[in-house]
């Protein structure tokens, strides 16, 4: 089979492209015909070699997929040959990656995708969907009423993040780097979109929350505690999913009399039961039409190395040129 893969950690220059041998699956696996697969930053991280968990090579790039079962090991019971299926939280441990012509996918990290939904909508969606509902249902229970902050609504996370934040029932406020994208959250629901490039963020957070925010949602590497903590509002919570060397100076006063709580998580922790019962959460929002993909292009996936240049650029430098996830055809 074909397949976007690396035989060392370095840069995008080390991802190739060409044949692999076929997967078998395992007796409780299913054998899934991959149609298309998303570039995410943990994607980057991983071929660069800066995550401890160390791939094993040849290692296969992606996170997540979505396709078409071709055949089913004989201790699988929830899926049948030819069902359309997504998965996430591949590509790590001793599970290989998803951005190849077929992938073996155990049957517990798999989906069914719903009916009338383009697999390249759907695998935009996986990974930054459960991440976004993990954060929000099980870490920091948002609730009907709240005032939610996102830094980085148009982003893959942030746009997943802004989009379940209104249909739970919350007001939204959130930044984006452009005009366009700032339009573009807009669309996604958001009540109040601040221009970080433009706006006093601080003031304009202040003027849509005069009590504070309940929940303020960080997408950017460097949090920044300083200015965040004063704009929490009294048992205000704080999601923190990204950083991994970040060191930043924290308020411990203003924190903990106001009683907040800090929730850190990584989605790729969570248990399978976890991520079915998110993935349950995400597919039913898309059929009611509350949680839509945004996708920046789709390529080939010949062309997984533009693809990580371009995510690198994008969420590491800062560069803003991607909008949306970047979705690679099988
Ligand atoms: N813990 C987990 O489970 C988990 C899961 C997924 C991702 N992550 C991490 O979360 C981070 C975001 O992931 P992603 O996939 O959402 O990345 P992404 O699609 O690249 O989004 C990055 C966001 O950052 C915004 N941004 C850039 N500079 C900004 C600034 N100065 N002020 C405010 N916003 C700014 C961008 O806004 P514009 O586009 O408007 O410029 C964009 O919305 C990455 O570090 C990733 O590794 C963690």
């Amino acid at each position: 089979m074909k397949a976007a893969y690396f035989t060392r950690t370095g840069p995008p220059e080390v991802i190739q492209y060409g044949d692999l041998p076929d997967p078998r699956p395992a007796p409780g696996q299913c054998l899934v015909k991959v149609i298309a697969v998303d570039v995410n930053p943990i994607d980057t991280y991983i071929r660069a070699g800066l995550v401890p968990s160390k791939p094993v090579f040849p290692a296969i790039l992606g996170r997540d997929l979505a396709g078409t079962v071709l055949e089913c090991g004989p201790e699988v019971k929830r899926f049948n040959k030819g069902d359309r299926v997504w998965a996430t939280n591949q590509g790590l441990g001793d599970r290989p990656g998803t951005s190849s012509e077929m992938a073996a996918v155990d049957e517990q990290w798999l989906y069914p995708i719903p009916s009338g939904v383009k697999e390249e909508d759907i695998v935009a969606l996986s990974l930054v969907a459960v991440t976004a509902q993990l954060g929000l249902v099980r870490k920091a229970q948002l609730k009907s009423g709240e005032i939610l902050f996102v830094n980085g609504g148009a982003g893959g996370v942030g746009s997943c993040v802004v989009q379940m934040a209104k249909s739970m029932g919350a007001k939204v406020i959130t930044t984006a780097g452009s005009d366009a994208k700032a339009d573009a959250c807009r669309q996604l629901g958001a009540d109040v979109v601040i221009n970080y490039q433009t706006d006093d963020i601080d003031d304009a957070i202040r003027r849509a929350a005069p009590d504070g925010v309940n929940v303020w949602w960080e997408t950017l590497r460097q949090p920044d505690f300083d200015r965040a903590v004063p704009l929490l509002a009294m048992r205000g919570r704080y999601v923190l999913m990204a950083g991994r060397d970040a060191k930043p100076v924290f308020p411990v006063g203003p924190f903990y009399v106001k009683d907040c709580s800090l929730h850190g998580f990584a989605m790729f922790n969570g248990t399978p039961e976890e991520l079915r019962s998110a993935a349950e959460d995400i597919n039913r929002w898309v059929l009611e039409g509350n949680l839509k993909a945004r996708i920046d292009r789709v390529l080939p996936l010949s062309a997984a190395m533009e693809a990580h240049r371009l995510q690198e650029d994008s969420t590491i430098r800062q560069s803003g040129v991607v909008s949306g996830k970047i979705v690679l055809r099988v």
